[in-house]
């Protein structure tokens, strides 16, 4: 199998072709053996060193992507916003070039500036890989939280399903991501919270179907959502985006064990972290059978090394 494309640099999933996005979930489900020690790493990338240029804090996203470097015999430089000559006011570009000018095989970029990284990648040459910019894509966190959704649902023909995304949709670039992904592939997408979170406008995002109709779709109410979903995308409140809650968001958004219940039998409950355990969902929904929120953490792994060896080996 070969997925490498001429396609250089991932900014984004809005314009991803179907054959690419499974392309890559067909490589990444052929890493998870080595993502889970049951098979040796690979060494396609040696050689290489990947640039983790991370200006907003991260978990997950950055230690996933080294990790995956490593397991495919790259090395990795991780330069942090905090501790990065950004902090002296150098500007995103200045920074990039200057990181490129030391022989650098790709950028992963993580900025809380919308964009930041179509604009990276119209002033370097190296493949620059958008690890979430502002409110705009995170284009692996959708392609992996897509891999997980299709793993649980065993196949990845997402025609006829119904996808709910809840909670801060309006600061989210996860969502954003998810969304052209999974109506990529067929499913329909149910953005749900309160009226602040959810503009109407998100129906607008992506196209129509065969018959005229939006994929997109918008409810305030999780209760009447909940027994046509195939899954729960539990995102996080972005209070430092600037979300504004009311004391009763958990009561009318929150997941819990009661709402899950109300889940058909199959569906799972997803959230890409970091959790507000309690807001978002109560933490025995985090942690109980339905969630797949760990399996999101290992699949984004096998992405990632999906994601490198597309833009990096040949
Ligand atoms: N899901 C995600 O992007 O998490 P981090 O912010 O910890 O990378």
């Amino acid at each position: 199998m070969d997925t490498r494309t001429t396609t250089r640099h991932l900014l984004g999933l809005r314009d991803m072709p179907k054959s690419r996005i499974l392309g890559l979930l067909e490589a990444a489900e052929s890493y998870l053996p080595v993502v889970k020690g049951q098979a040796s790493p690979h060494d396609d990338l040696q050689g290489h060193i990947i640039a983790n240029l991370f200006l907003e804090n991260s978990t997950r996203t950055r230690v996933s992507f080294s990790v995956a470097a490593q397991r495919l015999g790259a090395t990795t430089i991780d330069l942090l916003g905090s501790t990065s000559s950004a902090s002296k006011g150098e500007t995103l570009v200045d920074t990039g070039r200057n990181i490129e000018a030391m022989g650098v095989s790709a950028i992963v970029l993580r900025t809380s500036a919308s964009g930041g990284a179509h604009l990276l990648a119209q002033h370097v040459d190296v493949p620059v890989i958008n690890a979430g910019d502002g409110r705009s894509e995170h284009p692996t966190q959708g392609l992996l939280d897509t891999m997980a959704l299709t793993q649980h649902l065993g196949t990845t023909d997402l025609e006829g399903r119904t996808i709910g995304i809840v909670g801060d949709i309006a600061h989210s670039r996860v969502a954003r991501s998810a969304a052209y992904a999974l109506t990529t592939l067929g499913a329909d997408v149910v953005f749900i919270g309160p009226p602040a979170m959810v503009p109407g406008s998100m129906t607008e995002l992506t196209g129509h179907d065969s018959d005229g109709q939006s994929v997109l779709h918008v409810s305030h109410d999780l209760d009447a959502a909940l027994p046509h979903l195939d899954a729960a995308m539990m995102l996080r409140v972005q209070f430092e985006r600037g979300a504004n809650i009311t004391s009763d968001y958990a009561a009318h958004f929150g997941m819990n064990a009661e709402r899950a219940k109300r889940m058909p039998e199959h569906a799972c409950i997803m959230h890409p972290g970091p959790i507000n355990r309690g807001l978002e969902l109560t933490p025995d929904v985090a942690d109980g059978s339905r969630s797949v929120i760990l399996r999101q953490v290992t699949c984004s792994v096998a992405m990632r090394m999906a994601v490198l060896f597309e833009q990096l080996a040949h």
